[in-house]
């Protein structure tokens, strides 16, 4: 594939982060990014390595109006040896099709969108961290371009890649958050698009996390949309919860994103010989377990903060601590065993890396 590049002159690149202890989430960009465009009749056509920064697009495009877009998200290392490694790239490229079938979006070659990353992070590769927690996140992204105000899919669609160096997702770090178990509002039901990764879901997230921090809780525990009692996800991620020896966690019935570090974590607990499910709890469940004193651990899995241990669980006006409010055994193991492995300081007996 030919990806044409303009890259900028080496003296106009923009200065890297001094501390990269302090580099937050989501706020630092690179020099540059990665653009490929759609037309029906044309098909996905001209991928460009271009100057990070603004595009133009008309004011009617039907992304500002309809929401049609989806996007990822993943990380690329500096790790072992000064290598730069991904992990599990293609199965972040294969939810995004996937994602694009349920929004209507016309998918993109694997192959190409895998090259033309590569490419990118090869231009980048100068941005990638090296502080202990830090990584190059890699955000891809389809929008809608067609400029019509009528409800139907875009003819014309803009793929781009952009990254940026990151340091810890949430300001407690890899310290316990504080749940709020959501009543009142739903992230997604079974067919709807909560399985998609698309804008919308996070949109309609918002007003129940603003309500939930107002409180002091840094996310909400969803609940299932119908029988209000199941439990889905927990913030923006997938949540798992350890109950008596059994690690458990939602099963994909379609309004839970089916994530890739929740998939990473499901392999390596089996692979430990660990009791592992995927089966509806509820949250009548969780509160059992807790006054039993069986609920040994819970924690959120994402791309973006890994693993994110639960501290306590707030329903229905009572605090409810898990594992002391402490990090549990599991969530540290698993931390330091993805985390090993994505830096290729651990064996990687499922070949995640690439
Ligand atoms: C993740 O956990 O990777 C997420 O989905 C969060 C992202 C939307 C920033």
């Amino acid at each position: 594939m030919n990806i044409a590049k303009t890259l900028k002159p080496k003296d106009q690149l923009k200065p890297k982060p001094a501390d990269e202890n302090n580099l937050g989430f989501g706020r630092i960009f690179t020099d540059h990014m990665l653009l490929m465009d759609y037309q029906t009749g044309k098909g996905w056509h001209n991928p460009r390595v271009e100057p990070y920064g603004p595009f133009t697009l008309d004011p009617a495009a039907m992304i500002f109006h309809y929401g049609q877009e989806v996007f990822e998200g993943l990380k690329a290392y500096r790790g072992e040896g000064g290598h730069v490694y991904m992990f599990r790239p293609a199965a972040n490229i294969e939810r995004m099709n996937r994602s694009c079938d349920r929004l209507c979006i016309p998918a993109l070659p694997n192959e190409v969108v895998l090259e033309a990353m590569y490419e990118l992070i090869r231009v980048e590769q100068d941005w990638i961290p090296r502080a202990e927690g830090t990584s190059l996140y890699v955000r891809p992204t389809i929008i809608a371009t067609e400029a019509c105000l009528g409800v139907k899919t875009s003819a014309t669609y803009l793929f781009y890649i952009i990254t940026g160096p990151v340091g810890a997702y949430y300001a407690e770090g890899f310290n316990p958050v504080r749940i709020w178990v959501e009543e009142k509002y739903v992230r997604a039901a079974i067919g709807g698009t909560g399985e998609a990764k698309t804008s919308g879901n996070y949109a309609s997230s918002l007003k129940a996390a603003t309500e939930a921090h107002e409180k002091g809780f840094t996310q909400v525990l969803w609940l299932n949309a119908c029988d209000r009692q199941s439990i889905e996800e927990v913030g923006t991620m997938n949540i798992f919860f350890k109950i008596a020896g059994e690690v458990i966690t939602s099963p994909l019935d379609g309004s839970i994103l089916p994530g890739v570090t929740r998939d990473s974590v499901l392999a390596l607990c089996r692979h430990w010989g660990m009791n592992v499910s995927e089966r509806q709890l509820t949250i009548d469940d969780i509160i059992a377990a807790a006054k039993a004193g069986t609920l040994e651990e819970a924690f959120g899995t994402g791309t973006a903060a890994v693993i994110s241990p639960v501290g306590s669980i707030h329903f229905k006006g009572q605090d409810y601590q898990v594992a002391d409010g402490q990090t549990g055994a599991l969530s540290l193991k698993l931390y330091d065993e993805i985390t090993g492995i994505q830096l290729g300081k651990k064996p990687d007996p499922f070949g995640w890396v690439v």
